[in-house]
Order: structure tokens, then C-alpha cells, then sequence
């Protein structure tokens, strides 16, 4: 038995190999590099959608779709209450796309793909007493993002910014989220249920949900020379370093230099988050020198996590919202991956072994 499904090849994928002795991403055929900061996120989920929908427009056509299947699911909105409301925005995300209707065509596809863009701002700002702002089809997919959630429009810069995240976590291989979601696609529930599957599996610390944590890091060490010591003290307490280590890289994960560049590009034009990168440069420093002394026998890298929050932090959301904004990024990859295993694979239903009581003798 492979414990945590570990070097366990579950699927065949044409969408993103991530081979983590080299530390490479590789999506459709293009290194991350190649293609964070230099497509939107519109093109890339045209790239990651391309061959599994018989209906499927040009990438210009595609992203006018995608605007108008933003301001249709915006109507789900006004389902929020006070109870949903008082959960965390995750929750609310994923209830209100769990209200979609299921199904295998381009139309939920796309439904879906809008989804997580027009619930995050809104089921953030109605938890902070704001009104929800409508998605504006005419814009960009992360220009409306961003305008729903700060009430104005966004700078080209800060655009630019996030549609670098957004295309930098589109997909990767198999993680949990991605096999959750090809796990339910396996039994044709729909891509909505793959979908809903997906995001319940990157809300977890372990996976999507370190972002939020690593901000609480950052400015619970406060100053660069306090990072060793809290470093220490936090794995004399058994706590993980969040934005470290990963099942598959051995390495430096790629993904935290190609959002590295973005972070440092964005800071071109700002006062404080130059010296913000700095000290978490320094953290990374500190952290990788503690890891390495505390755990000389597995290599723990920084991953994508340290970045992904300096750079939500300095697009402004909220850190409650970061998780849905991966979700923004890689719900491309769920439905890309649901289609592929709906049309290539079988059930997914792997074995255990019972360690339980052996049956009672009858009486
Ligand atoms: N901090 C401290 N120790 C760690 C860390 C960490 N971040 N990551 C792994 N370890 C240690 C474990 O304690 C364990 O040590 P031990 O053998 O002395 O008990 C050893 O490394 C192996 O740990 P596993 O849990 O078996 O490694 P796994 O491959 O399952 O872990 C994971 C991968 C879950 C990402 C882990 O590195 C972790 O918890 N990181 C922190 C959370 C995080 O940053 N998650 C985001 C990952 S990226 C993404 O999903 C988008």
C-alpha cells in the first residue's frame, strides 16, 4: 500500500506534467514560465478547454462567453443569507456554485469557470456589510474580478498581476483537488459535482488553504531578524511551515519564482511592497536553512503558497478570500481534467485493506 496514494500513477493526463526532480511545470506542451505574465486567464483556459468541448470558440470568442456566463451566474447571489454569510467566503463560494445546475456541456463549463470569479468578490464583500457588485461581461475576466471585489476599476498593472496568478495555477498534474474532482467526474456525475468536489478538496491547510496562513506567519515574525527563533519555535511545537514542502517537487517549486516576478513587477510601481517581498525573501531564507537542519531527510522546498500570498495580499483580498482565488485560477483545470476523464478513463475505484475486527462467530 502507498500511504497518501504516494508515486501512485492514477490517471493519464494531455493537460500539465509537473515533474518534480527538475522542478518543471509544463502545461499543454508550454513550460509555466513560458506562459505566466505572457497569456491571460481567458487564453489559458482556452488552452486547457481546447479538444474536450466539440464547441468550443476561438480563445477572442471564448472569452466574450465567459463574460456573459459571469453576469448569468451572478443571479445566484442573492441566495447568500445570514447563515451562509456567517461561514467562511469558501463555504459561500462553493454554495452557491453548488446551486449551478449539473451537467457535461460547454454552457455548465463555462458556467462553472465564471463561477468562483463573480461568487469570491461577492460572497466577500456582503460578509463586510457591502453591497455585491455585477460582473461587467465587457471586461477581462481578472479586471472584473478585481472591480467586483474593490468597488473601482483596477490598475493594468495590478491586471496583469493577477492574471500571472491565475494562469500560473490554472492546473497541475494530479493534485488533491484535480483527483477529487476526476474521482467524481469518474461516476458521470457532472462537471458541477466534479467541480464542487475539487474546491472542497483545496480548502484544506494541506493544500489551497495555505495562503491565508502564511500571512498570519509573515506578520506574526514581524522582522526579519526574528525569523529564525520563531521558525524554531514553531517546529519545536510540531506546527508545519506554511508555503513549504510538497508531495511532488523536491525542489524549489516553479510556480514560486513565476509569482515571485509578478510580485516584484507589481511592486515596480508601489512604496511598500518592495520592502513586503524583501522580508518574506527573508523569511524563505530563514525557513529553508531551519528546515533543512530540522529535516535533513526530505527536501522542503518553498512552494507556490509563499507567493500566491504577497501576492493577494497586495491585489488587496482579503486574506479570508485567498483560497477562492486559487479556486478563480484552477477551476479551469477541474472541468478540463472532469472532460478528459469522462472521455478516456473508467471508474475510479481503487481498493483497502480491512485492519478492522475479524467477523464474529455465529452463535
Ligand atoms: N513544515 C515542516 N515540516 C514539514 C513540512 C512543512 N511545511 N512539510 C513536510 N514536513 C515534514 C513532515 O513533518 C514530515 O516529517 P517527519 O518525517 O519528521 O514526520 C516530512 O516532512 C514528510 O511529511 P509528509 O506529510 O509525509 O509530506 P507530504 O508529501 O505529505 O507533504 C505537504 C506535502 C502536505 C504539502 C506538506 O509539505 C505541508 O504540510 N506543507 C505545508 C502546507 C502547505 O504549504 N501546503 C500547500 C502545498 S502546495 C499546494 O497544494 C497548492
Amino acid at each position: 500500500m502507498s500511504d497518501g496514494l504516494e508515486g501512485v500513477v492514477a490517471a493519464e493526463t494531455v493537460l500539465s506534467e509537473v515533474d518534480g526532480e527538475a522542478g518543471r511545470l509544463v502545461v499543454r506542451g508550454y513550460p509555466i514560465g513560458a506562459l505566466s505574465g505572457h497569456i491571460t486567464s481567458e487564453e489559458a483556459t482556452h488552452l486547457l478547454l481546447d479538444g474536450f468541448f466539440p464547441d468550443l470558440p476561438d480563445a477572442k470568442a471564448l472569452a466574450t462567453a465567459l463574460g456573459r456566463a459571469r453576469v448569468e451566474v451572478f443571479a445566484e447571489v442573492a441566495a447568500l443569507d445570514d447563515r451562509l454569510l456567517a461561514h467562511g467566503t469558501i463555504e459561500g463560494v462553493r454554495a452557491l456554485m453548488a446551486r449551478l445546475a449539473d451537467g457535461d456541456d460547454l454552457a455548465i463549463a463555462l458556467r462553472l469557470i465564471a463561477a468562483p470569479a463573480v461568487f469570491t468578490p461577492a460572497v466577500s464583500r456582503r460578509k463586510q456589510g457591502l453591497d455585491a457588485i455585477a460582473p461587467d461581461p465587457k471586461l477581462g475576466h481578472a479586471a472584473d474580478v478585481l472591480r467586483m471585489i474593490k468597488g473601482h476599476a483596477a490598475t493594468p498593472a495590478e491586471v496583469a498581476a493577477l492574471n500571472a496568478y491565475l494562469v500560473t495555477v490554472c492546473d497541475h498534474g494530479l493534485n488533491a483537488s484535480t483527483f477529487a474532482a476526476r474521482v467524481v467526474a469518474s461516476t458521470l456525475a457532472g462537471l458541477t459535482s466534479a467541480a464542487v468536489a475539487g474546491i472542497s478538496a483545496l480548502k484544506g491547510p494541506l493544500h489551497g488553504g495555505a495562503p491565508g496562513p502564511v500571512i498570519e506567519m509573515l506578520d506574526s515574525i514581524g522582522t526579519p531578524e526574528n525569523a529564525k527563533a520563531w521558525l524554531e519555535a514553531a517546529l519545536d511545537r510540531g506546527d508545519r511551515l506554511m508555503g513549504f514542502g510538497h508531495r511532488v517537487y523536491r525542489v524549489r517549486d516553479p510556480r514560486a519564482d513565476a509569482l515571485k516576478r509578478a510580485v516584484r513587477t507589481l511592486g515596480e510601481g508601489s512604496n511598500s511592497l518592495p520592502g513586503r517581498l524583501a522580508f518574506a525573501e527573508a523569511v524563505e531564507t530563514a525557513a529553508l536553512a531551519v528546515l533543512k537542519e530540522r529535516k535533513p531527510n526530505r527536501s522542503l522546498q518553498t512552494n507556490v503558497e509563499l507567493y500566491t500570498a504577497l501576492m493577494l495580499e497586495a491585489l488587496a483580498f482579503p486574506p479570508d478570500a485567498f483560497t477562492c482565488v486559487f479556486a478563480i485560477g484552477r477551476v479551469a483545470g477541474w472541468v478540463a481534467h472532469a472532460r478528459e476523464q469522462v472521455e478516456g478513463g473508467r471508474l475510479i475505484r481503487p481498493q483497502s485493506i480491512y485492519i478492522g475486527p475479524k467477523p464474529l462467530a455465529a452463535a
